[in-house]
């Protein structure tokens, strides 16, 4: 592999160098997490495969999975991604290489201190915010250099207009900063415990407009941003309307940051706050509908592609599954729906629904797009290979989504039956034990799921050993595409 810089001996005219370490740090952080997500989803069938050792347990390496998946393996996409499209479609190389380089090496320190203290049980509780002062120090002052990074680039196009990926993207790096500084704040007790400055239902309303946004920003308005400018490239279209993309931005960026109270329906949330939060969550589906049908109708006219081209496969379905999962969710922010679902299984498909079936199918589409190019090649060394991949994710998202949904409504329907003297029919053991077919089902789908990045990483490896190899002169890796297919604008739409 090149250098930060280089590959081959020519300095590059972008900084591709610090894309090229996210990308395979994706691949590589996403066979950990989901490795981990595996081993956990056999725990709940085999409890004992914890080993009695208290680092392998349950509680510990379920944070462990999530904190991998989003923040290492969705988190690396995001930066591949992010510094490859504000470069294309700015024209400019980014503000600083230092900069750049300190993001990479400070968001993979952050990773390891992750996988080395949460094992340890040292935790903030706070879901999706686990990790303890220290490193949430380290997280912030890697934002803040992200921040400049992708800012100062803009700052610096060299084309008038801001191409709507980046207001995407922009718009995730600014809400995850006040996410994320304003829920950790914290009294340090030593050096590796503190408490929240918020208490009892303030904390939790706090962590949930957090965790709600966490959502809606890093796992959806980010992989949005990928979405404006990888569909558009690989179905070789100009997006279906950039009317549509602004408004429904505005409109997602405004609506997400109310949701938050569906996570605490029927709690000591006060009434009204529950009632505004169930109300905006409906009102959340127009924008993010808004959004998955600019993304499926700029493939107008490039259908046919499909039947051939397995990049275009992953990025169709991953849309299916944003608009799915977006509906499901706005469903299950109605009271009375969440009285059914929530505690169940029914939650877990529904993350991982918009998790496996849309964060996961949109990065490796984007990906395989994107891998290529860095290393100096037009196609992956397989294409076979991300055939393959496609069926494989796309057959394992659906046994483990479907059998989550049958526990989750089968859960919750056998939690509230009672007899006609008002006891309960079944005994909480009685709704577990009903459960396991479905947690062997999702743990068959998961371990197909993770056998598909697997072979991505086989598929990776070896474009870049080819790539390094001869470098490829048909991708024009040392001058700048001025003419990028994504940054055309589409036609007025009386035209
Ligand atoms: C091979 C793939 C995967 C498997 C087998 C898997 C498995 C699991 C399991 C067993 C749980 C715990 C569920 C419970 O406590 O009942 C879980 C939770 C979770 N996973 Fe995954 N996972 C996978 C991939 C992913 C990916 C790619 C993401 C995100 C991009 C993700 C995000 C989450 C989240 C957010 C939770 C917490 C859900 C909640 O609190 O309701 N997972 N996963
Ligand atoms: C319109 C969009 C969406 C709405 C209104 C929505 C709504 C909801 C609701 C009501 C819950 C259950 C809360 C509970 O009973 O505890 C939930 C949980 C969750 N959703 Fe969504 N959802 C949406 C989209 C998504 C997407 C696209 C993803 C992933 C990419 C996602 C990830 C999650 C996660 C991780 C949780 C579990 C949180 C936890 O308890 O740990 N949601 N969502």
């Amino acid at each position: 592999m090149g250098t930060s810089d280089t590959l081959g001996k020519q300095p590059e005219v972008f900084n591709y160098g610090v894309v090229r370490q996210f990308a395979i740090m994706t691949v590589v952080w996403g066979i950990v997490g989901m490795a981990v997500g595996v081993w956990i989803a056999a725990q709940l069938i085999w409890p004992e495969l914890n080993f009695d050792i208290p680092w392998l347990s349950y509680g510990r390496l379920r944070p462990l999975h999530t904190n991998a998946v989003i923040f290492a393996f969705g988190g690396s996409a995001l930066f591949a991604t992010s510094y490859y499209v504000v470069q294309r479609t700015s024209q400019a190389r980014l503000f600083s290489d230092k900069l750049a380089a300190f993001t990479f090496w400070g968001w993979q320190a952050v990773i390891v201190a992750a996988v080395i203290t949460l094992p340890l049980g040292i935790t903030s509780t706070k879901e999706y915010a686990e990790l303890e002062w220290p490193i949430d120090i380290l997280i912030a002052l890697v934002w803040v250099a992200y921040a400049i990074v992708f800012f100062g680039t803009i700052a610096k196009r060299r084309v008038k207009h801001i191409y709507v990926a980046n207001w995407f993207f922009g718009s995730y790096i600014l809400t995850i900063a006040v996410l994320h500084i304003f829920n950790n704040l914290e009294m340090p007790v030593s050096l590796w415990k503190s408490y929240s400055i918020y208490a009892g239902v303030q904390d939790a309303m706090v962590q949930w407009w957090y965790g709600h946004n966490a959502v809606g920003f890093f796992l959806t308005t980010s992989f949005l941003g990928m979405m404006y400018y990888f569909v558009p490239k690989q179905a070789e279209r100009p997006i279906f309307s950039y009317r549509l993309s602004i408004v429904h931005f505005w409109a997602l960026a405004f609506t997400y940051m109310w949701a938050g109270p569906h996570h605490l329906l029927y709690t000591s949330l006060p009434d009204w706050t529950q009632s505004l939060g169930m109300a905006l969550s409906l009102i959340l589906l127009a924008p993010s509908w808004g959004g998955m049908i600019n993304g499926i109708m700029t493939m107008s006219g490039a259908w046919h592609k499909l039947r051939t081209d397995p990049i275009l496969k992953f990025l169709v379905v991953a849309l299916s599954f944003y608009g799915m999962s977006t509906f499901e969710g706005s469903m299950m922010s109605i009271r009375t729906v969440n009285a059914l679902s929530h505690y169940t299984d029914w939650t877990v498909g529904h993350v991982h629904s918009g998790a496996l079936g849309w964060v996961a199918m949109i990065t490796f589409g984007s990906l395989y797009y994107l891998i290529p190019r860095l290393f100096g090649r037009t196609t992956m060394y397989s294409v076979k290979a991300i055939e393959v991949h496609f069926w494989i994710a796309t057959l394992g998202v659906v046994l483990y989504i479907a059998s989550m949904w049958i526990a989750g409504v089968m859960q919750g329907l056998m939690w509230r039956a009672t007899g006609a003297d008002g006891t309960l029919t079944y005994s909480f053991v009685e709704a577990v034990k009903a459960t396991y077919p479905f947690y062997a089902i999702r743990l068959l789908g998961g371990l197909m799921f993770l056998t598909g990045v697997v072979i991505m990483f086989w598929n990776t490896i070896m474009t870049v050993r080819v790539g390094v190899k001869g470098v490829n002169p048909e991708v024009p890796l040392y001058s700048p595409d001025a003419r990028d297919p994504a940054l055309r604008m589409p036609a007025p739409a009386t035209a």
